[in-house]
């Protein structure tokens, strides 16, 4: 079976539960259910919603949480199968009673291609899992077929942002887009892939990064209207 087809069931082979979760963190999943979203409710969203911004493995939510606090206009759609870190994202949601972010706790192919044509504008992935053993290059995120269901979901001109400090994955991802030829790496000045956009909020991924003296390179691609 083809591990990334999202038709079938894929296969997520990262971690969906990590050490027992603490009380407060079984709380808040148990509280913050009323933020996950259905996949019946999609239509519903995309069509009254002017502004959707798509998180994948938004992680404790550092940069989804900042975001939605400071953009209450935008509406935000998390997604992210770990439940130790998406525990901790829903104890803030509470915390902060903000009401633009709903949350899919699960692997975002399973969702991602039930999303209306044209209806997200701006999708981002911020240091994604970066496989890094070669047998291993067929469970990263960024494949040929999610390109495809990525372009169809986008706005025209709308964008994706991706963060990665891993050589490979660089690579990997540029390789990819240039590839596929339906995006344009908006890029001018080595500036532009060395530092993070105004729009995104340092992670905890970011700041491991940069402890451990790895470069982040930040790529943002946007929608070219065939
Ligand atoms: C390295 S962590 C980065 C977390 C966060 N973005 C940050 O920068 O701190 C990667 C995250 O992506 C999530 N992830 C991996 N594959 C995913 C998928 N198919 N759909 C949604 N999230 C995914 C993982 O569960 C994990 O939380």
């Amino acid at each position: 079976m083809n591990i990334y087809d999202f038709r079938s069931n894929p296969i997520f082979f990262g971690r969906r539960k990590g050490r027992k979760l603490s009380k407060s963190s079984q709380l808040a999943l148990k509280e913050g259910k009323r933020y996950f979203i259905q996949k019946k409710d999609l239509n519903n969203i995309t069509n009254s919603k002017k502004y959707i911004i798509l998180e994948i493995g938004f992680g404790d939510g550092d940069n989804l949480i900042n975001s939605a606090k400071t953009n209450p206009e935008i509406f935000y759609i998390g997604s992210d199968p770990f439940l130790n870190t998406t525990s901790k994202c829903l104890e803030k949601i509470i915390k902060y009673k903000i009401k633009n972010v709903v949350i899919w706790p699960d692997d975002v192919r399973k969702i991602i291609y039930l999303f209306p044509k044209n209806s997200i504008s701006k999708i981002k992935i911020l240091f994604p899992d970066p496989w890094p053993k070669k047998k291993h290059k067929s469970r990263r995120l960024i494949q040929d077929d999610f390109l495809e269901i990525i372009y169809s979901i986008i706005k025209p001109k709308g964008t994706i942002t991706i963060a990665t400090d891993h050589d490979e994955l660089k690579c990997w991802t540029l390789e990819k887009f240039q590839r596929y030829g339906k995006f344009e790496w908006i890029v001018k000045t080595c500036k532009d892939w060395e530092t993070r956009p105004a729009d995104c909020f340092q992670t905890k991924y970011e700041l491991k990064s940069i402890m451990q003296k790895r470069k982040p390179s930040w790529f943002i691609f946007q929608k070219i209207k065939i």
